[in-house]
């Protein structure tokens, strides 16, 4: 069966499909998202007041849904919902901004940022910065040191870029890029910290002595977004987001907080590696991120005097991850050390130089990404 409705046609006829907690029309409220049309089905996302969730509401949604859809002749119609975050209830005008505090004190009382504007410029709708999530299936792949050093080759070719550290228990930025400092707050706001040109917010600024980060769920949601709300951020052409490993909570919230966001997924060559790495993948593409390609880390060794490469940890991971993924492998970085010394000034452990071998692959992959018009 073909199915001729266009957009405008799938929005005339979910014109009078309303929020069940404010009355507004899920159409004006821009809470239709995710449209794809089909040849043989119509799939749609509706956003959904948190107060509005109970399971009567969400079915009897869908079934309005698809009946409004029949009378245009979509017989095949797959609607998700989806809370709708803070921030699409700000944006909304269904909640007021602010509430929210960057107090380390997960019990403290919530006065000190109430009077925030929660909605920041950088999550605004008309914000022109570009979100790019760095994502694994497992741990230990080298997320942090992909995020941290594609951050920098960006900045070193001229853009503006955040880094926000989103592994909120296993924060490891600071320590990576050798970080001491701790951000000054003005005007009641966090200034991030600049290194190499880029603006980097972590939970580790505000852990004293390493001590281990052990706030509840709901907290790492609420941390997340006083990364936005509370801080000042410049202006800035990208932001990227070191994600703790796997499709845990912070991976959603990312997901629900910027649905713009698009991917990169970081794999090691090997097998079960790539296989595991999919599975964020997958959660990516279900969640509509775009994902714009996967780095092999690890990829081989290479012979210091010959230059022969050795797949110590096994080959074609990646390519295989990008095949299933549908996305182009972007860079295959090899192993090796930053070999930087700590008497330098501006010591990180793990930032390579611009003209080490492995500096000039970042640099490349900035420039592929800078190319393709990613960023
Ligand atoms: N190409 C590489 N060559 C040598 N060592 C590397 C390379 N990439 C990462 N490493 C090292 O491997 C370890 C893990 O890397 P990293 O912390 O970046 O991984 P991650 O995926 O962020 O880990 P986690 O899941 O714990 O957040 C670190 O000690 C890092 O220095
Ligand atoms: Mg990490």
């Amino acid at each position: 069966m073909c199915i001729l409705i266009t957009r405008e046609q799938l929005t005339e006829a979910l014109q009078e499909l309303t929020e069940p907690v404010s009355g507004q029309s899920f159409t004006s409220l821009q809470w239709i998202r995710d449209v794809m049309i089909k040849p043989d089905n119509v799939s749609l996302t509706i956003l959904l007041s948190p107060d509005a969730a109970d399971s009567q509401v969400r079915e009897q949604l869908i079934t309005d849904a698809k009946s409004r859809l029949a009378l245009y002749g979509v017989e095949q119609a797959h609607i998700r919902l989806r809370l709708a975050s803070e921030q699409e209830l700000i944006q909304a005008g269904l909640q007021e901004a602010g509430g929210s505090t960057m107090n380390q004190d997960p019990h403290a009382p919530q006065g000190h940022g109430a009077a925030l504007d929660a909605l920041s410029p950088l999550l605004h709708p008309d914000s022109r910065t570009t979100f790019i999530a760095v994502a694994s299936g497992k741990g230990g792949v080298g997320k942090s040191t992909v995020t941290v050093n594609l951050a920098v080759a960006l900045a070193r070719l001229g853009k503006k870029v955040g880094l926000i550290d989103a592994d909120i228990y296993g924060f490891s930025v600071p320590d990576m890029m050798g970080i001491e400092d701790r951000p000054a707050v003005v005007d009641e706001r966090v200034v991030p910290i600049e290194r190499f040109g880029v603006q980097i917010m972590s939970m580790g600024f505000f852990v004293e002595d390493n001590s281990p980060v052990v706030w509840r769920g709901p907290m790492l949601g609420k941390m997340l977004r006083n990364f936005f709300a509370e801080v000042a951020w410049g202006e800035l052409d990208v932001v990227l987001l070191d994600l703790p490993p796997g499709t845990g909570d912070v991976a959603l919230d990312i997901h629900q907080m910027i649905p713009q966001s698009k991917e990169i997924i970081v794999t090691t060559p090997h097998g079960t590696a790539a296989f595991v790495a999919a599975r964020a993948g997958t959660m990516a593409m279900s969640t509509n991120h775009e994902i714009i390609g996967v780095v092999e880390n690890m990829a081989y060794m290479q012979c210091g005097s010959c230059g022969e490469k050795e797949y110590v940890f096994g080959r074609g991971g990646g390519g295989k991850l990008a095949e299933a993924l549908h996305a182009p492998l972007l860079a295959q970085i090899p192993l090796g050390a930053a070999d930087n010394h700590p008497q330098e000034p501006d010591f990180s452990p793990s930032v390579y130089k611009a003209d080490h071998p492995i500096g000039q692959l970042y640099l490349e992959l900035a420039q592929s990404l800078i190319d393709k018009g990613q960023v």
